[in-house]
């Protein structure tokens, strides 16, 4: 990979989602019971760690010295693996009811916990130069963001107040179009190498994106709807903020998928 590609990816991706892990430390931490000392400060800890970590990913530009990024990948990789840990321990706890009474869902931690691993994979792939091949990634990465936008769908369903009927009804339709995009990527996935065509695969992208959009900009009016206290619900509104931006980040992804798909489409 060249290496000025190699140092805009590393520090995109880490600007992004340690900002992402940041926040999963502050949610964790406003769902744990008053008691829960130990793993309040645990929380806490990873908020430092991670805000630290976006605040120097913002100090390089893109001129760095590619070994010095592959160092803070290395570093960064390995904060990932730690938060990650700790959210597989939370979810242990909750699911063994050790936390009666804490506030965040198992479906809640368990996805947070996924977003830390593609985080770590990501930061494992740049710095190995192991890209996946073009198809391949088009269908890997599709199938688990799909299955986080089916997600958070749920999560506002069951966050909102049950006297939101309407908008609960939306957030329940969301959740069951992207359980069937999911299942359609998980059947092209099982389909391969042959369902790697460059025109199933351009279709796949199409009509993802028209979904996405439609969730994000679902979600950009519940965000302003909380912002402006005008629903009622317990989504805190930097929630809502930040389901909004990975819904982004995945149209972004899409977007950048379909660009190297076209430009290798003969003629
Ligand atoms: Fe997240
Ligand atoms: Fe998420």
């Amino acid at each position: 990979m060249l290496t000025t590609v190699f140092v805009g990816r590393s520090l995109d991706e880490i600007r992004f989602w340690s900002r992402i892990m940041k926040e999963h430390s502050l949610f964790l931490k406003l769902g744990f019971r008053c008691e829960d000392t130990q793993l309040i400060g645990e929380a806490n800890q990873f908020y430092a760690v991670f805000e630290e970590i976006e605040r120097r990913s913002h100090t390089f530009t893109a001129e760095a010295d590619p070994e010095q990024i592959r160092r803070f990948n290395v570093e960064v990789h390995n904060a990932a693996s730690h938060i990650w840990a700790f959210k597989r321990k939370v979810l242990g706890l909750i699911l063994s009811c050790q936390l009666p009474g804490a506030n965040n869902f198992p479906l809640l931690v368990d996805h947070v916990s996924r977003e830390a691993f593609y985080f770590r994979n990501r930061l494992e792939q740049l710095n190995s130069g192991q890209l996946e091949a073009l198809p391949d990634a088009i269908i890997d990465e599709n199938v688990f963001f799909l299955r986080i936008m089916a997600d958070h769908a749920k999560f506002i369903g069951h966050l909102l107040d049950p006297s939101e009927r309407q908008l609960g009804e939306q957030a329940r339709n969301f959740s069951h179009d992207f359980d069937q995009l999911l299942f359609q990527a998980k059947d092209l996935e099982s389909m391969r190498p042959q369902s790697q065509t460059v025109p199933l695969l351009d279709q796949f992208l199409d009509q993802n994106r028209i979904s996405v959009k439609s969730l994000r900009d679902f979600k950009k009016t519940a965000r302003d709807l909380i912002e402006a206290c005008r629903i009622k619900s317990i989504i805190h509104p930097l929630l809502a903020d930040h389901v909004f931006r990975e819904a982004e980040r995945f149209l972004f992804i899409i977007d950048m998928l379909d660009a190297s798909l076209t430009s290798k489409q003969p003629g």
